[in-house]
């Protein structure tokens, strides 16, 4: 389904790390969130265990607490929801855009009440949410809108790379990413108050770094101001996302090149339609799904039982968090675009080394009913 890309730069980057003698949060951290913040075009970046503990801080630095309600799309990886509970605060789950598979004002307007603190808008799969839109809808509320960029490293939304001009940014970079550290996370934003606050909040609420404390040559008593966590990213981690970064364009240029195949392969297939790029940005591909209708024949299912018998693993779609035993009770509006969209929907291999053979392959048996119906 995906394959990291990773390769000697990186085990070399991660043994220098290790021989360094500084392996928890240090000087590799540092140069990391400056290169990341740098490249996805924000002021600031601060370091993190993973994009959910990102979108936790995220939430914190935007004043959610208990009681709260945050608008989340349901269509969306379960941690997205999770962040919203973690304080105390209720998802409220929007429907999506059927093309993006992101929040649209239309869906976001239906659930916004006087309890709203935040909307999380996601940009799902790599494809770049109409964050322009939705702030015209939210700012005069006063509601800020975080984002979700967990797969959106390098997806690019009016001419600029998401994350330019975002309020606040949760990134991921776990292995299904394109760009990875293993494990890992980053929160990037303008506010330097905010990236002040998340650096204290994600070393237990320390007034001090470790790094600072270590360059002191006198000795340091440092102060908990308030209640953190141990959130931080290692310097091997780091190591990784810097040479990952380095790779990052031509990371994103193959999995477009790859994209553009399948959709070449796939144009014209009667009930498939395949995710594309919006009119507001470029995405980078993180997930091509194909979403299929009544007139494929045997739907959904059975396209993945075929892969799977083929030994092509692929993935049903997006999940939708309401339809989980863990928000069972959480009451919501109608999500009809949400759960056509992951009931029908199926997430085709893509990783680097793919090869155009392979691709085929892919392609042969999805379509084995549709070409059996042509013949
Ligand atoms: C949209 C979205 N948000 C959050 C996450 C959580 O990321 P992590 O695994 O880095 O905590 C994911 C991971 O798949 C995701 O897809």
């Amino acid at each position: 389904m995906m394959v990291p890309h990773l390769g000697e730069e990186e085990a070399e980057a991660a043994a220098a790390a290790v021989r360094s003698g500084w392996v928890a949060q240090g000087p590799r951290v540092a140069e990391f969130e400056q290169a990341f913040s740098a490249r996805v075009g924000a002021r600031h970046g601060v370091a993190v265990s993973s994009c959910t503990t990102a979108l936790h801080l995220a939430l914190i630095a935007v004043g959610v607490g208990r009681g709260d309600e945050v608008v989340v799309p349901s269509f969306s990886f379960i941690a997205t929801a999770n962040a919203v509970r973690y304080l105390g605060a209720e998802p409220v789950f929007a429907d999506v855009d059927p093309y993006t598979g992101n929040l649209v004002p239309e869906t976001v307007a239906e659930v916004l009440g006087p309890r709203t603190r935040a909307v999380i808008a996601v940009h799902q799969g790599g494809v770049p949410a109409d964050i322009r839109a939705l702030t015209s809808l939210l700012e005069p509320r006063g509601i800020p809108v975080v984002e979700d960029a967990a797969c959106a490293v390098g997806s690019i939304l009016y001419g600029e790379p998401v994350g330019a001009g975002a309020l606040i940014a949760a990134w991921s970079f776990h292995p299904r990413k394109l760009l990875t550290t293993g494990e890992g996370g980053m929160v990037t934003s303008d506010h330097a108050d905010w990236a002040a606050r998340l650096r204290r909040l994600r070393e237990h609420g320390m007034n001090i770094s470790a790094a600072d404390r270590h360059a002191s040559s006198g000795p340091v008593f440092e102060h908990y101001l308030e209640v953190g966590f141990n959130y931080r990213m290692t310097d091997i981690q780091a190591a990784v996302g810097l040479v990952q970064l380095g790779r990052l364009d031509e990371l994103i240029g193959r999995r477009r090149l790859l994209a553009a195949r399948y959709h070449e392969l796939l144009d014209g297939v009667p009930g498939l339609r395949a995710v594309r790029d919006p009119d507001h940005g470029q995405g980078n591909y993180q997930s091509f799904w194909v979403l299929l209708d009544e007139e494929f024949p045997g739907g959904r299912d059975a396209a993945l039982e075929r892969l799977a018998a083929r030994g092509i693993s692929a993935r049903r779609g997006i999940m939708a968090a309401h339809l989980e035993p863990a928000y069972q009770d959480t009451k919501h509006v109608d999500l009809p675009v949400t759960e056509r969209l992951t009931r029908d929907s199926l997430i085709l291999p893509l990783f680097h080394t793919m090869t155009a053979a392979q691709q085929e392959r892919v392609v042969a048996a999805l379509l084995e009913p549709v070409r059996g119906a042509e013949r």
